[in-house]
């Protein structure tokens, strides 16, 4: 099989592999799909796309929204779906490895979707299948600290549709606060940011876990403006939008996540004065105390939609996939 037969979109690993075409694109999508969704007429249409296909969630690190969206997404399109969530139900115990695992996987299902504690697993396990010459697609949940790059389409789809009236997201500027040493969400965000003209992106965290030296590299060799700063207050009139994040207390090594003043990192009744009248506010969830559930009501809070959106925009990216999006009226 050569890759020219694929479609423009196969395995899903890394932002980075995103042109801001594909985003585009994926966002008309997403909207048709969910408008489709609405309707019985519709919803029985989107179910033909894809009855003769079936797919393997491989969730082996903890999972709600992604798991939950994916599995959804998958039945939307008619996709039957199978599921391991804990490998010591699987021959993992054994001592199957891993890469005869995702073999046997694709053995069974057309599109394999993984969320994992490491990094790198996914990328194995694409060049695993194109060794083998197995036609089918590794799609990254979340790979360890490192990236989660279905997240952050969700994550522009919601930040295109906040700023519909205004432009979109070009010419904005977003505040990313958290632990983005060890967020995800956060930096596979960042590297889709580049995408859109005149952004500019706040990084607010404290020092121990500001945003790694790999991103910032990248979003200066792309020509991104970017600030680092320990000071919620000192910018949030600026912001267009914030994207609030947890501390990752799953990877401490030791107390880390303790060591710093947690009330210089809260979103609460008083930030939401100091926001602008027409900024957003996100954040991947689950959250931690960082955003107070008295935020939930304001209408600038857009993260129950944004978890929504994950299941629209990840059934329009399983559509692209498979190549069957141009089966959708886009009118
Ligand atoms: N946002 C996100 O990845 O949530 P889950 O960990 O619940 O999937």
């Amino acid at each position: 099989m050569s890759d020219d037969d694929r479609p423009s979109i196969f395995h899903v690993l890394d932002p980075r592999q995103f042109c801001r075409a594909d985003l585009d694109e994926l966002c008309t999508l997403t909207t048709r799909v969910r408008g489709l969704a609405k309707t019985k007429e519709g919803a029985r249409m989107l179910q033909t796309m894809l009855p003769h296909k079936r797919a393997m969630l491989y969730f082996t690190q903890p999972s709600t929204r992604t798991f939950l969206s994916f599995n959804n997404a998958c039945h939307v399109l008619g996709i039957r779906t199978s599921e391991i969530r804990d490998p010591s139900t699987s021959s993992e115990v054994k001592g199957e490895s891993f890469e005869d695992s995702i073999r046997t996987f694709s053995s069974y299902v057309d599109v394999i979707i993984m969320r994992t504690w490491s990094e790198g697993m996914a990328k194995t396990s694409a060049e695993l299948m194109d060794r083998i010459r197995r036609r089918i697609p590794i799609v990254n949940a979340g790979s360890g600290k490192d990236q989660h790059p279905t997240q952050a389409l969700l994550d522009i789809y919601t930040l295109e549709r906040s700023f519909e009236n205004r432009g979109g997201i070009d010419g904005k500027t977003i505040g990313l606060m958290g632990d983005l040493k060890r967020g995800r969400t956060v930096r596979s965000l960042a590297y889709l940011m580049q995408l859109y003209h005149d952004v500019r992106l706040v990084f607010i965290a404290p020092e121990a876990f500001q945003i790694d030296g790999d991103v910032t590299a990248h979003l200066n060799a792309n020509g991104i403006a970017h600030q680092l700063t320990d000071s919620l207050h000192a910018v949030l009139p600026e912001l267009d939008g914030i994207y609030i994040t947890r501390l990752q207390t799953e990877y401490d090594e030791a107390s880390e996540s303790g060591e710093f003043d947690h009330a210089r990192f809260r979103f609460g009744e008083e930030e939401l004065a100091m926001l602008k009248p027409e900024g957003t506010i996100m954040h991947p969830l689950p959250r931690g105390s960082e955003l107070d559930p008295a935020v939930d009501t304001d209408p600038r809070a857009v993260y129950w939609r944004q978890e929504r959106n994950g299941m629209w925009m990840r059934a329009a990216l399983l559509m692209k996939i498979f190549g069957v999006e141009s089966e959708v009226d886009f009118g």
